[in-house]
């Protein structure tokens, strides 16, 4: 296997008399998120040249990263005001970019389409043009989704990135617009974009609302007494292609390292599960004797049936195959819940 690597070590320069190579700068969007935080712990740990700057917004939980906060540098910016971006972008000046701030629950999607397509889309090309005015030479990740294949045929899967999108929420086809948005900003400007499609993941962190993360929460409420032993569940027909967090963010890594600008990749285990199956081997984990409950308000007006991603593409370009087993990331994601309710 042979790649090229893209190197971000700058020029030296003199500081106080003595020469020193500028640190290169990361710039996460939404680092206070799930995979922002673990994607700047991620960099600490391994990238020692490089700087870690993150945004946030005035009601931005700080939780996940309170424990990097002396470590990263924070910067207020709303992504749907073109301003606000602007002013971030001219303050940081990044050399990379990682765009994962969005609106990203699917059901919030049909209950604000309109919101979810500004912050996703409009938020999108406002930091596009920021970087373009500025005439920045970075390289820029964007989170697009395995939502955006929606509808798949039986006979499509494993899914590549070749296969045709047929979104089925607006969440979905506000990803759709960031992808295509990115592919032609590559084409129009140059843009150095790389485009990252993920497939479901989960571990410590997870927002609850989210199916493993809510799953695992009511078991460590179950556990602890603080609720009747009742979980209440959605679609358990669907299937999903998970992979752990902690993957996820080394491969946000080695796809600005290794990947080509104006590309597409997918980022999936290659195996699926139904919301059954990945329910049963929570609960292997749980001694509590619990019944399982459908709550209609859990079902949405049209569900992903199944997603399960060839990565094969992703894995020839950079290397990257997932390491994290699943039974480990929701053995994690149970104990994290565990600890905090
Ligand atoms: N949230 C939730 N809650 N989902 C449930 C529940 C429940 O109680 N019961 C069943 N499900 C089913 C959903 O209907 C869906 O089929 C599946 O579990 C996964 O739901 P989510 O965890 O909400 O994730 P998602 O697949 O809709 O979207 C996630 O993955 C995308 C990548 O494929 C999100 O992380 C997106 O942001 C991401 O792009």
């Amino acid at each position: 296997m042979s790649f090229e690597i893209r190197s971000f070590i700058k020029p030296l320069i003199q500081l106080e008399g003595v020469w020193k190579a500028a640190m290169a700068k990361a710039l996460i969007t939404g680092i206070t998120g799930f995979a922002g935080s673990h994607l700047a712990e991620w960099i600490l740990n391994n990238k020692k040249d490089v700087e870690v700057y993150g945004t946030y917004r005035l009601r931005s939980r700080m939780d996940h990263i309170l424990h990097i906060l002396n470590d990263i540098k924070t910067v207020e910016c709303e992504l749907k005001d073109s301003h606000s971006v602007d002013e971030m972008i001219n303050a940081v000046k990044p050399d990379i970019i990682f765009h994962l701030a969005a609106q990203s629950f699917v059901p919030t999607s049909w209950n604000s389409p309109a919101e979810t397509l500004l912050v996703n889309q409009i938020g999108q090309v406002n930091l596009f043009e920021a970087v373009l005015k500025y005439g920045l030479d970075c390289t820029i990740q964007i989170a697009c989704s395995s939502e955006e294949y929606g509808h798949v045929y039986p006979n499509e899967v494993p899914i590549t990135e070749d296969n045709p999108l047929r979104p089925l929420s607006p969440y979905a086809v506000s990803k759709v617009g960031q992808d295509f948005l990115g592919y032609q900003y590559f084409k129009s400007y140059g843009l150095k974009v790389i485009r990252t499609r993920t497939f479901n993941h989960t571990g410590p962190r997870r927002g609850e609302a989210f199916v493993t993360s809510n799953f695992a929460k009511q078991i460590a409420e179950i556990e602890k007494g603080r609720k009747a032993p009742i979980l209440y569940v959605g679609n358990l027909q669907a299937k999903r292609d998970f992979t752990d967090v902690r993957d996820v963010v080394r491969a946000y890594w080695l796809a600005v390292e290794r990947g080509i600008p104006g590309e597409v990749y997918n980022i999936a285990s290659g195996t699926t599960y139904s919301i059954q199956e990945m329910l049963e081997k929570l609960l292997r984990l749980s001694p509590a004797k619990i019944k399982i409950q459908q709550d209609q308000s859990r079902m949405r007006p049209s569900d992903v049936e199944i997603l399960l991603g060839d990565f094969d593409k992703f894995h020839r370009q950079t290397g990257w195959k997932p390491e994290i087993p699943f039974e480990q990331t929701l053995q994690d994601l149970l104990d994290y819940w565990r600890n905090r309710v």
